[in-house]
């Protein structure tokens, strides 16, 4: 059993209460408990299909350099710009308005370059980052964030117990099969518990086959991903039964629902 991530303890901010999302009833785990075998989650991120993004020259790149420019290509041949320097760098106000939202054991589900793990971590949450790119989990745990280089849909610590579970920066679109992930983070989460998620800022509902490009002609291999509005999501969400809309905010140009695990 390898060591856990280490956990920075700095003074914590303070967090206004949020009347919508309840406080645990129930003591934290550690990350020492989370914690499981790097070679262990090396077999799991194998076993599945979801490690498009690991195997993706111009996003590992981009993670190295934390510098840009990065797209989604579609098959259409438009373009979604990927805001790699903005991942890198602290949260900025919109992303605060998530942190503040977080409670209790936190998982970041595509956590990237892990600027929220480092913020929760300096609020004494307890907060795990998962990511199918080794390059990221790399960076997230230089910037003092626990991470594993571990897909979503892999067997994971602390499934069934996580208090908050985080799916921004698009990562809705995580497997291009909105239903299936939020079956999958209803099993992650308590009940109670509450999954974070950004939407896109319009009234969308689809799925795509896209590859990461850095503009200069060299793409990564194709894989399934989606984009979904808010109304789609809190659809999706209802239909699953597992997820009830707990509140629903924007910031800074971007948007955000919140579901409650039932
Ligand atoms: C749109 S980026 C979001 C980046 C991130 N939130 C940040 O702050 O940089 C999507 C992230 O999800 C990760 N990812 C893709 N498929 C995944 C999977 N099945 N499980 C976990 N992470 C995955 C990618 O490696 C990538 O870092």
């Amino acid at each position: 059993m390898s060591a856990p991530p280490r956990v920075p303890r700095t003074r914590p901010e303070p967090v206004a209460p949020d009347p919508a999302v309840p406080e645990p009833a129930v003591p934290e785990p550690t990350l020492s408990e989370l914690a499981v075998s790097e070679p262990a989650a090396a077999e799991a991120l194998d076993a599945h299909e979801e490690h498009a993004w690991s195997r993706c020259d111009p996003w590992s790149a981009a993670l190295r350099s934390g510098r840009g420019p990065l797209y989604l290509h579609r098959e259409d041949g438009t373009r979604h710009p990927l805001d790699i320097e903005r991942w890198c760098a602290a949260p900025d106000a919109a992303d605060r308005t998530v942190i503040e939202r977080c409670r209790g054991s936190v998982l970041d589900i595509g956590c990237g370059p892990g600027r929220f793990l480092v913020a929760l971590a300096e609020r004494r949450l307890t907060a795990l980052g998962i990511d199918a790119n080794p390059h990221a989990v790399a960076r997230a745990v230089r910037a003092g964030g626990g991470a594993l280089c571990r897909s979503v849909f892999a067997p994971l610590p602390g499934t069934g117990s996580w208090h908050t579970a985080l799916l921004v920066d698009g990562n809705i679109g995580i497997g291009g099969d909105p239903p299936r992930l939020l079956r999958r983070t209803a099993e992650l989460v308590r009940p109670g518990g509450t999954l974070l998620v950004e939407t896109a800022a319009h009234a969308l509902d689809e799925r795509l086959s896209v590859r990461v490009g850095d503009g200069r002609g060299v793409h990564g291999t194709p894989f399934p991903w989606a984009r979904l509005g808010s109304t789609a999501l809190l659809r999706h969400a209802e239909e699953t039964g597992a997820w009830a809309k707990a509140g629903e905010w924007e910031a800074g140009g971007r948007r955000f629902v919140a579901l409650r695990r039932a």
